[in-house]
């Protein structure tokens, strides 16, 4: 039901979210006025690797991959929304590409060992079994292959909204299991559509990913750039920005993801047998 949700609502806001987002064609990244793969160097050399990409949105990081000489690159996403973005962008950019819609919890369209790295960012605190989506990357993995996941840090979830609101009333409850419901706002601060989302605590990823037989190499929590560090390099050279960069809020948060970090990220590899 949830996914189901999730869906439409992606629909709804792909046209602002595109608009309105500056999503890098030169870097794959993970998460706003932070870091990307070419200073963090998790993913590492792609050339000649098949790649899958889940919740690949509007296919900018499929692109990077594809353009870095991975040997070939899916998308899955649950928006048609988004996965038409992505079959765009691949065109315009001149890469070969394919994007699949459908929920990644179910990986059965893809078969079994048939790619060397899965990756995502920012997409799996959406899916409401993520269980099921590292047994189902376990799977498309050939023995060796590697993931590398991105995800909204729990850390960030229980107390970004109380510093950004500067209010302790808004700590959220590390150890609920409940799913989140919020909404995303317009300029207007109107909100355009609902989604639901479970912020995975680290036991939760980490056991997750161990339990379907994944080796855990390496964890990351990028702090953000300081304003300052951001001034200095620009905006535009961050591998992803809201358009409302210059806004107090945006001041803000920048500030806090310098104090907690915005991202996890996990990087593991399938044990050869
Ligand atoms: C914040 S966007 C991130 C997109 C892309 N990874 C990026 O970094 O630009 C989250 C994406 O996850 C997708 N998504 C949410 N739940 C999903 C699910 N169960 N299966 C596949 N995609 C999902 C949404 O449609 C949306 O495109």
């Amino acid at each position: 039901m949830s996914n189901e949700r999730n869906r439409q609502s992606w629909n709804a806001l792909s046209a602002f979210y595109q608009r309105t987002h500056r999503i890098s064609l030169d870097d794959v990244h993970y998460g706003p006025y932070s870091p990307g793969e070419k200073e963090l160097q998790i993913i590492g050399d792609v050339k000649g690797l098949d790649v899958l990409e889940l919740g690949c949105g509007g296919g900018q990081i499929a692109v990077v991959l594809a353009k870095w000489g991975a040997k070939s690159v899916t998308g899955m996403d649950i928006s048609d929304e988004q996965i038409g973005y992505a079959w765009e962008l691949a065109q315009e950019q001149e890469v070969e590409a394919r994007f699949l819609q459908g929920n990644v919890e179910d990986l059965s369209a893809l078969d079994d060992d048939s790619f060397d790295l899965v990756v995502s960012s920012h997409a799996l605190n959406y899916v409401e079994n993520l269980s099921q989506v590292f047994a189902e990357s376990a799977r498309v993995l050939r023995p060796g292959g590697c993931c590398v996941f991105c995800f909204g840090h729990p850390l960030y979830y229980v107390l970004g909204d109380a510093l950004e609101a500067q209010d302790l009333s808004l700590v959220e409850d590390y150890f609920s299991e409940n799913r989140h419901t919020w909404d995303w706002l317009d300029d207007q601060r109107t909100p355009i559509a609902t989604f639901e989302q479970t912020y995975w605590r680290l036991d939760q990823i980490l056991n997750g990913l161990i339990a379907v037989g994944f080796r855990i190499t390496r964890v990351e929590e990028p702090k953000g750039y300081s304003l300052a560090q951001i001034e200095e390099q620009g905006f535009d050279a961050l591998p992803y920005i809201d358009e409302d960069f210059a806004s107090e809020e945006a001041h803000r948060f920048i500030e806090i993801c310098t104090k907690i970090p915005f991202s996890l990220i996990v990087a593991a590899s399938l044990t050869q047998e």
